[in-house]
């Protein structure tokens, strides 16, 4: 979100700072861990937790500045990440993870990559199933066979938006054609606003692998996607083949993608849906919806989060 970040892992938790220096305005994240603050490089300034300033170097009989606090985020590390909530104000919670913990399943976290177009067509894209036989007619669908799927979309709890996926004979064969997942029972999706989503495949023999993938915006038109998978069988097996398999699906997806034209989601008039863009156009009513409560204050934000929905 256009904020420059430097964090640290102090002796006592990690710290998220914002990158410049209030001195002279230097970047830290050139400077130091010194385990009870960050020092910055240009003049030694010592920036500790909460942003306390700690030490000035040059002036080492003080006294420090009043004014002298660098600007500080909450932050907390889940699920190997760091989360850093800029808007100190808003009273939110990190997206909990339905089997991260369970020790019957293992989790891989895969590299998190960049790409130019809003994180809000980043989820697009990851929950779009109409796109399977034309962008990955051999991994995820089969070229020639379109499906018109319209999902029952339900809101359980939370802010969260959630389908489910039968996928239709035609992606069964494709896979049973590469030996792969040919007793594909259901996949279910959870959008997790506004950024996030939960995918969790299901084998009728009752391996399960969840892909978790939450999609940053570093700017109105690139965001950065953190993911991980969790699986609960071939525990003892090599990730790579795990990871590589999603290694492809991205890369045949990132060029079609980074070719939307503006990279913002744009008004409704200026593009046009039918009934299966169902879930797009419900994920894009509820962002909507999660900006206009976010324009009535914190109270608002946090209640439309948590907001039970039904049958929407
Ligand atoms: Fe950071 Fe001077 S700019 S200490
Ligand atoms: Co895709």
């Amino acid at each position: 979100m256009n904020t420059d970040i430097v964090i640290a892992r102090l002796d006592n938790g990690v710290v998220a700072l914002n990158n410049r220096c209030p001195h002279r305005s230097a970047q830290l994240h050139l400077g130091w861990n010194r385990g009870d603050c960050v020092q910055c490089p240009y003049h030694g300034w010592k920036w500790g937790e909460n942003g306390k300033c700690m030490g000035i170097p040059a002036a080492p009989d003080g006294p420090i500045p009043p004014n002298a606090k660098a600007t500080s985020y909450d932050c907390e590390e889940r699920y190997g990440l760091i989360w850093v909530r800029l808007d100190g104000a808003a009273d939110t919670e990190i997206p909990g993870h339905i089997v991260y913990d369970d020790p019957t399943f293992k989790s891989v976290h895969g590299p998190s990559y960049d790409w130019k177009t809003h994180a809000a067509r980043r989820v697009e894209n990851y929950t779009d199933l109409a796109h399977f036989p034309f962008v990955h007619p051999e991994t995820l669908g089969r070229a020639g066979e379109v499906t018109f799927l319209t999902p029952n979309i339900d809101f359980r709890q939370e802010g969260r938006m959630r389908f489910r996926y039968d996928p239709p004979k035609g992606a069964r064969r494709a896979m049973d054609a590469k030996g792969g997942l040919s007793a594909l029972a259901f996949t279910d999706y959870t959008i997790r606003l506004p950024f996030g989503v939960t995918l969790d495949l299901n084998l009728e023999d009752g391996t399960r692998t969840v892909m978790w993938m939450w999609a940053t915006p570093l700017d109105d038109i690139h965001c950065r996607s953190f993911w991980f998978a969790c699986r609960n069988s071939d525990q003892d097996g090599p990730d790579q083949p795990h990871m590589d398999q999603q290694m492809v699906i991205l890369e045949e997806d990132v060029d079609i993608v980074e070719s939307q034209d503006p990279e913002q989601i744009p008004h409704p008039r200026d593009e046009i849906a039918v009934g299966p863009d169902k879930v797009s156009l419900t994920y894009r009513r509820l962002l909507y919806e999660l900006c206009k409560a976010k324009a009535d204050g914190p109270g608002a934000l946090k209640t439309y989060l948590n907001k039970e929905r039904e049958n929407i």
